[in-house]
This record gives structure tokens, C-alpha cells and sequence, in this order.
């Protein structure tokens, strides 16, 4: 099939190599000539693992073609998906005007039959606002169909997750866009959810907010077990070895990050308030995501008796998650700028992050080290942020001869607590002690 595909971050970039991989016809539009020109080249704008190798493999075999040039992708595709960013505004909601810029281009370009796919998570309702936009543009005897059909991918293991999804969900009005749909996800293993295009939207939302309330659900337990001296790690496996909680997402820590959680937790909650129906159990999973960043810089503070000045912290992991260089919404992010309000000097290493990093913490002073050692050389305490396999099996022995103080705020729950203390560390884990 001949696919266009609008928008290149990790939901455009690997639907287009993966359905490239698969023997489509892939083009893929961008806004960015310098990106455009590295991808041709095959070089992607983020780390994700394995990606690149398959853009590569796909771009040389002429199966996967990077334009800026709309009409040049969607001239004669079958299937267009919309793949592009839809942040937050200030008020919560989900800013649409990429999505609906996209459309007006697509609708111009349109020169016969597409089913038009919004693979970006948008709120219920705007792909019909989609259609009206494409209507008012597209030649008269132009038909199409608009379709929703969100995307599960997670970072880090995008290429795997888009192989071997749980499920596909479709969303579409007309039998024809459906049999598109599901002619093209035929060779990828994975049960369909056929559906009408608003429950898709919501499906999408539901279940990003259900995974973050987990995990809200994990870190406020996490805050009563350190009170009582249980152990949240035992807690969660306690619950869910139970098969219909289930242990996913159940790992309490410093919070959720990352390009969706925050974000989708916000505008399902903007929803509730446009339609004034109640949302405060969203509110709380956000309220409890907040907590975690500030419970963890309290234990540090209190530590150190309130007085961080000129303490020196090895941060080690900035990612909002490991094996990614993406820094949105990382908890390292509030983590850092209040130690550093509080006066602490940080020295951080992450293997993948430190250049996003430093663009998104950009006014606050931290000194970027090369390895987790070099981090921890004279460091007061060391403070785990993001769980990087590289972080788990380091040799404890020689970190503690570094550090100035054997401390360590496992904010991930990376080590485990006896062995700490069996080392000489003073080890404080998250919801265990
Ligand atoms: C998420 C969804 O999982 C994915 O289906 C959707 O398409 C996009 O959003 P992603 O943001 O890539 O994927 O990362 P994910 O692995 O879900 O983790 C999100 C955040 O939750 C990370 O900051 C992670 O550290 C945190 N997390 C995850 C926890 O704190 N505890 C957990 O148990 C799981």
C-alpha cells in the first residue's frame, strides 16, 4: 500500500519504518528541512533503540521516502496518518493546531479516495473537527473517510510494542476506511478493537489515565509504607500477583514523566471540566505524581537536616525513563531545580540525556559528568532518578570508597535494601527502608 505519514517523533517515525519494514510504500512529511535531510540520511531526531538501523534499511530499499512536500506523500496514498504533537496548553487542554494545520494540508493535497488515520492522542470529537477542516479545502469529487487509530507505543521499546501490540483499535463510520485499516495491520499479530471513531479518542485517554493511576496508586501506598515500615516493592507483588490487578505499572518511584502521561492525565481531566462531569480521581492521580518529586526532595532535606548549601549530589539518571534521551516532563527535572533552590551543587550523569537536558534545564547550574564514578567522587549522597540497567549492577564497593558519604536515595528502588546496608550505605529506597 502507498502510506503518507505526517510527522516524524516516535509515533510517525517508527508507524513508517515498521509499515516500510513490511513492504509499503512509506513517505513521511516534515515541517523541519535539517531533520528531513538526516533522516534521508537515515539518522533519527531521538534515540530510540534499533530505530535507525530500520530507517536505513528502509530509505535505501525506496520504501521509506522523508519529504517536506505534502502533495508529493499524499498524492494517490491509501492511508494518510496524522502523526504529529499535540502538547499541552496552559489551561490543561490539548493544543490541536498541529493536528488541524495537517489536515488543511492533507485536504488540499487529497486526489482521490484515503482514509485519513489520527494516530496523535486528541480529545473525543476532534476527528470530526478534522473532517470539517479537510471538507472546506478538498476538491469537490475528492472522497475520503477519517479514521481514529491511536497508538500504544512506549519509548524505549517502540519497534517491539508496534509488532507485538495487546491490541489494534480502529476507529472509523464506514466499512470501506475499516477494510483499509485492517488490510494494512494484517500481517501484525495483535486483536482488533473495531469501533466508533469518539470511543477510539477515548479509549486512547482511558488507558494512558489508568496506567498513571497505577502507578499514583503505587507511590501514595509507597508514602504509608515508609510511615509504617512496610515494604511497597513486597506490597505491589503482594496485589499483583492477583491476576486481575496485575504487577505492570505498579512500580512506585520519584513519578510518571515522559510525552504522555502528564499530558493526557491533564486534558482527560480538561474533558471532565468542559463537560462538567466529576474528574477528581484524575485529579488526584496528578496531585500524587506531584507529591512523589517533592516527598523524594523532602527525605533529602531532611537528611541532610535542611541545610543543602554546597552539598554536593551525584544524580545519577536525568530521562524521564531509561533507554530514551527524552527529557519531557522528567522527574528529574523539579527533583534537580528544587536541590538546587536548596542550595545543593548536583553533578549528574545520564548515558543518553545530557544533551536534551541540558536544553530543558538550561538556567540551572549542574555539572554533567561522563560516567556514574566520576558522579559520585566526593559526593555527599547519590540520588537515582532514572532506573538504567547500567545503574544496577555498579560496583557498590568502589562507589562508596568515592562518595564522601555512603548515602544513596534510591528514587527507582534499584537496590536492595539489606545488601545496602550490608555495604555500609545509608540507603533510603522509595516506600522501603
Ligand atoms: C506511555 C504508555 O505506556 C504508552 O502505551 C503510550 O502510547 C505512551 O505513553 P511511555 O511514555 O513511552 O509510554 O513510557 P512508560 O513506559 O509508560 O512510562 C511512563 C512513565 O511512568 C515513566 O516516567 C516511568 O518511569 C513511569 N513508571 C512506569 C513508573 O513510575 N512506574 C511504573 O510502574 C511504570
Amino acid at each position: 500500500m502507498k502510506l503518507a505519514i505526517i510527522g516524524h517523533g516516535y509515533v510517525g517515525l517508527v508507524t513508517a519504518a515498521v509499515f516500510a519494514d513490511l513492504g509499503n510504500t512509506v513517505w513521511c512529511v516534515g515541517r523541519t528541512p535539517e531533520k528531513i535531510e538526516a533522516l534521508k540520511n537515515g539518522i533519527s531526531p531521538f534515540y530510540e533503540p534499533g530505530l535507525e538501523e530500520v530507517v536505513k534499511k528502509n530509505v535505501v530499499a525506496k520504501r521509506l521516502i522523508f519529504t517536506l512536500s505534502y502533495s508529493d506523500a499524499v498524492r494517490d496514498a491509501e492511508i494518510i496518518f496524522i502523526c504529529v504533537g499535540t502538547p499541552s496548553l496552559a489551561n490543561g487542554e490539548a493544543d490541536l493546531s498541529s493536528v488541524f494545520a495537517a489536515a488543511g494540508e492533507i485536504g488540499k493535497n487529497l486526489s482521490g479516495y484515503a482514509v485519513v488515520a489520527c494516530k496523535s492522542t486528541v480529545p473525543v470529537g476532534t476527528n470530526r473537527e478534522v473532517e470539517k477542516v479537510i471538507n472546506a479545502v478538498k476538491l469537490k469529487n475528492v472522497q475520503f473517510d477519517i479514521a481514529s487509530c491511536p497508538e500504544f507505543l512506549r519509548e524505549g521499546t517502540a519497534l517491539h510494542d508496534t509488532l507485538n501490540p495487546d491490541r489494534i483499535v480502529i476507529g472509523a463510520d464506514t466499512q470501506k476506511a475499516k477494510d483499509a485499516l485492517l488490510r494494512l495491520h494484517e500481517p501484525i499479530d495483535g486483536r482488533f478493537v473495531i469501533t466508533t471513531i469518539e470511543t477510539a479518542e477515548m479509549i486512547k485517554y482511558a488507558a494512558n489515565t489508568i496506567l498513571a493511576t497505577k502507578i499514583s496508586f503505587a507511590n501514595a501506598v509507597s508514602f504509608l509504607c515508609e510511615k509504617v515500615g512496610a515494604d511497597v516493592e513486597k506490597v505491589m507483588e503482594g496485589i499483583g500477583l492477583d491476576k486481575r490487578i496485575g504487577r505492570q505499572f505498579l512500580r512506585a518511584g520519584v513519578g510518571y514523566g515522559g510525552s504522555c502521561f502528564p499530558k493526557d492525565v491533564k486534558a482527560l481531566i480538561a474533558m471532565t471540566k468542559k463537560y462538567r462531569t466529576e474528574g477528581g480521581l484524575f485529579e488526584a492521580v496528578e496531585k500524587i505524581n506531584k507529591l512523589s518529586h517533592e516527598h523524594f526532595v523532602e527525605k533529602v532535606r531532611k537528611f541532610f537536616k535542611g541545610d543543602l548549601k554546597n552539598k554536593r549530589l551525584a544524580v545519577l539518571g536525568l530521562a524521564f525513563k531509561p533507554d530514551t534521551d527524552d527529557m519531557r516532563d522528567a522527574p528529574s527535572v523539579p527533583v534537580i531545580k528544587d536541590l538546587v533552590k536548596l542550595g545543593a551543587r548536583v553533578f549528574a550523569y545520564d548515558p543518553k540525556a545530557e544533551v536534551n537536558a541540558k536544553r530543558v534545564l538550561a538556567d540551572i547550574p549542574i555539572v554533567y559528568v561522563s560516567s556514574v564514578y566520576e558522579a559520585c567522587k566526593g559526593s555527599d549522597a547519590v540520588l537515582v532518578l532514572t532506573e538504567w540497567n547500567e545503574f544496577k549492577q555498579l560496583d557498590l564497593i568502589k562507589m562508596k570508597k568515592l562518595l564522601k558519604n555512603p548515602v544513596v536515595f534510591d528514587g527507582r528502588n534499584i537496590y536492595e535494601p539489606e545488601n545496602m546496608k550490608k555495604l555500609g550505605f545509608k540507603y533510603f529506597g522509595t516506600g522501603r527502608n
